[in-house]
């Protein structure tokens, strides 16, 4: 068994898990201004479950210290007592694994207020405007978190309705749009209620802890900022596998597909952070300049490129951990679709510093397991000087994101005792859960604190989403253009290509590396 070292400098005693921290109001310094947060598509599923709990999480934490009202808007009548039962429940979810202090939900709760707003009209926000002119002097924060068709609709009702003023910010949520036209109007529309200022694009993943450990790996390690270039990488893996399915999302999803909905945002995000030069500081205009330079650098794909550089495949039945799942269309309720559940591609940054460095980027859905992770596959050593025919492995550097977060070094060590130089790969390992005993927050909490407090950094601008969906374009033209299929994969694998990842070789198919 592969021995593994501990970095002996972040060694903890460990005491607490993450599942059992014990929740602690901290006095934080930071004073917010106080806030309205107005949520369109208030009583929907990203509501629930994620920006309700978030909120809760700050306000347990002690971070809520200002006034503050959380305003949901929903279209339908009747449904309060309904709305803040599902509302207790995904609070009282957030808390699972949490023991032992108050948990308010009761103070929480009564800060949330449900408002009907049947259209966004004058007329249909007459009482959201009654409720806001209680509250002068809070900074209103609108998050549409609806489908993006309505984003233009609900700006224009707010600026006609004189709710929006250059104090208000606004919160838009993913998709956004279906492609670079689309896009580009939906922001035309944004823009005349709100400038880019005001404007915060959430892309989840940049909310992640280990996400945001990225940078401070990159930029505040001297070690790994010396070999991160052309010279000293062979290629980079950025993969995130899940094994749910399309839950309840049939309809959204099989008009996006794995490209739309993971690569063109959150996989894109991932590689800028890996690939983007040292930003001068970090703040919001220098961190997001830099990105964009690696999405204008991104290769376009072309016809020819498309075919040897691209997969795409559709999950049939299958099983995943012992459960007998369906199959895309099944779950979709239909008999035919051409949306891929799963997208591998090989890329290039064509700049400087990654010339000719391959970018494997890799999604899908109903995989084998759950699991994200950036690889960075060294070069191997330039001459070998020692006798043994065992092939020397490179160096790697495993980023995981998720389930577990971790880092590993792999690194050619020597085996103990006589017989020679004989060597094997082991890693050096840090296991977040081993090293710190503070609980990880969720993506959302980050976020959400980061609107009330104005910075934009960890938000996407419009020329970087101009710059993504113009290289995404160039992979859904060439798919079109080469009329390119889906290939099928069983539900709990792989994904196409399963037979040679058994190698043991996370997802990187010898078939990719010979190419
Ligand atoms: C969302 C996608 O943005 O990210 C979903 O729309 C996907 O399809 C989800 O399941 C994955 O997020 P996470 O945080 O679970 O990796």
């Amino acid at each position: 068994m592969t021995k593994y070292f501990k970095i002996e400098i972040v060694s903890v005693n460990l005491t607490l898990n993450k599942t059992a921290f014990m929740a602690k109001k901290i006095k934080h310094k930071e004073q917010f201004q106080n806030f309205n947060l107005v949520v369109f598509g208030g009583t929907g599923d990203l509501a629930l479950r994620k920006i309700y709990p978030a909120l809760y999480q700050r306000y347990i934490d002690g971070q809520l210290n200002c006034k503050y009202n959380i305003i949901a808007i929903t279209r339908k009548t009747d449904q309060e007592d309904h709305f803040r039962s599902q509302v207790r429940l995904f609070l009282e979810k957030s808390l699972e694994g949490t023991k032992g202090f108050d948990t308010g939900i009761n103070e929480f709760m009564s800060n949330i207020q449900l408002v009907i707003a049947r259209e966004p009209s004058v007329q249909g926000y007459k009482k959201l405007k009654e409720f806001l002119e209680n509250f002068k002097g809070y900074q209103n924060i609108y998050y549409f978190s609806t489908p993006s068709s309505a984003f233009g609709p609900i700006s224009k009702a707010l600026k006609d309705s004189k709710l929006a003023d250059k104090n208000s910010k606004v919160v838009l949520e993913k998709p956004l749009g279906h492609s670079l036209e689309s896009s580009i109007t939906i922001n035309n529309e944004i823009t005349k209620t709100f400038d880019e200022s005001q404007i915060y694009r959430i892309d989840h993943y940049l909310g992640k802890e280990t996400v945001q450990n990225l940078m401070v790996l990159r930029f505040a390690n001297n070690l790994f900022e010396r070999a991160w270039n052309a010279e000293n990488i062979d290629s980079i893996q950025i993969t995130v596998a899940e094994s749910l399915g399309v839950e309840k999302r049939a309809g959204y999803y099989d008009q996006s597909g794995a490209l739309l909905d993971m690569v063109q945002n959150h996989l894109l995000q991932l590689l800028c952070l890996v690939a983007m030069e040292p930003p001068f500081a970090l703040n919001a205009n220098e961190v997001r300049n830099e990105k964009l330079k690696i999405l204008r650098s991104l290769r376009p794909f072309t016809k020819e490129s498309i075919r040897s550089e691209s997969i795409k495949g559709q999950y049939t039945r299958g099983n995943i951990e012992g459960r007998k799942v369906n199959s895309y269309l099944e779950d979709i309720e239909k008999y035919e679709s051409k949306t891929e559940t799963f997208v591998a591609l090989k890329t290039f940054v064509d700049n400087w510093r990654w010339k000719n460095v391959p970018f494997y980027l890799r999604t899908g859905k109903r995989m084998k397991k759950r699991y994200s992770e950036i690889v960075i596959n060294f070069k191997q050593v330039k001459h070998n000087i020692f006798p043994s025919k065992e092939e020397m492995n490179n160096n790697k550097l495993i980023i995981r994101l998720q389930p577990e977060e971790r880092i590993e070094l792999i690194q050619m060590t020597k085996i103990p005792g006589p017989g020679g130089y004989r060597y094997k790969p082991t890693a050096l390992k840090l296991d977040y859960i081993d090293t710190f005993e503070e609980r990880f927050p969720e993506a959302y909490e980050r976020l959400i604190i980061d609107v009330i407090r104005g910075n934009q950094t960890l938000f996407m601008s419009q020329d970087e989403l101009v710059a993504a969906w113009t290289w995404i374009e160039t992979i859904t033209n060439s798919w079109k253009s080469t009329n390119s299929k889906n290939v099928l994969y069983a539900a709990g694998t792989w994904g196409p290509g399963d037979e040679i990842l058994s190698s043991g070789e996370s997802w990187i198919t010898k078939k990719w590396k010979n190419k």
